[in-house]
């Protein structure tokens, strides 16, 4: 009888610490961000350099800054798997009407990846936030 609670025990133990590990494992790259704060940084800069890029400025002239940030922070760190919700609107409806093209998105891809060197985000967590927004290229677009 011991000797099988002593067995259950063990693989109890072993099983949390699985699942500990994994917990761990799954907000590396939240955490290699910076959690909240960095993100809230990183969110800050990209914001000053599409403000500074002539490429992207003239899209944000009238746009809500304080609530763009806050949705930005809020998506980045769901694609981070964070602990946060989105609660914006979809990528879709918020940029439908802006003639967005490739050269737009690929400007402000740039002024993300100057944000996020300037934060020391390592590069291969860099890479992994611009793979999850690559394919977002088809929604936010209006035109080819
Ligand atoms: C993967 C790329 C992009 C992501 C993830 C993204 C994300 C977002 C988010 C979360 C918002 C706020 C949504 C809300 O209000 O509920 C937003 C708004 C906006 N985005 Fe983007 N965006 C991207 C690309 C772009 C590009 C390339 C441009 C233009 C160069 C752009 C221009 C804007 C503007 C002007 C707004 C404000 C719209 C308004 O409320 O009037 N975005 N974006």
């Amino acid at each position: 009888m011991q000797a099988f609670f002593s067995h259950a025990m063990k693989a109890a133990l072993l099983l949390s610490a699985i699942f500990s590990a994994n917990a761990h494992a799954d907000d590396v790259l939240y955490r290699e961000f910076g959690e909240k704060p960095g993100l809230a940084k990183i969110v800050d800069d990209l914001y000053d350099n599409v403000l500074a890029d002539p490429r992207t400025q003239p899209y944000f002239e009238d746009a809500p800054i304080k609530r763009i940030k806050q949705k930005l922070v809020e998506q980045f760190c769901v694609l981070l798997d964070g602990p946060c919700e989105y609660t914006g609107r979809t990528m879709k409806r918020t940029h439908e009407g802006q003639n967005i093209d490739r050269a737009a998105f690929n400007a402000l891809v740039e002024d993300l990846q100057k944000a996020m060197d300037k934060n020391g985000v390592p590069f291969h967590s860099q890479n992994k936030l611009l793979a999850k927004l690559a394919p977002m290229y088809r929604d936010v677009q209006d035109r080819e």
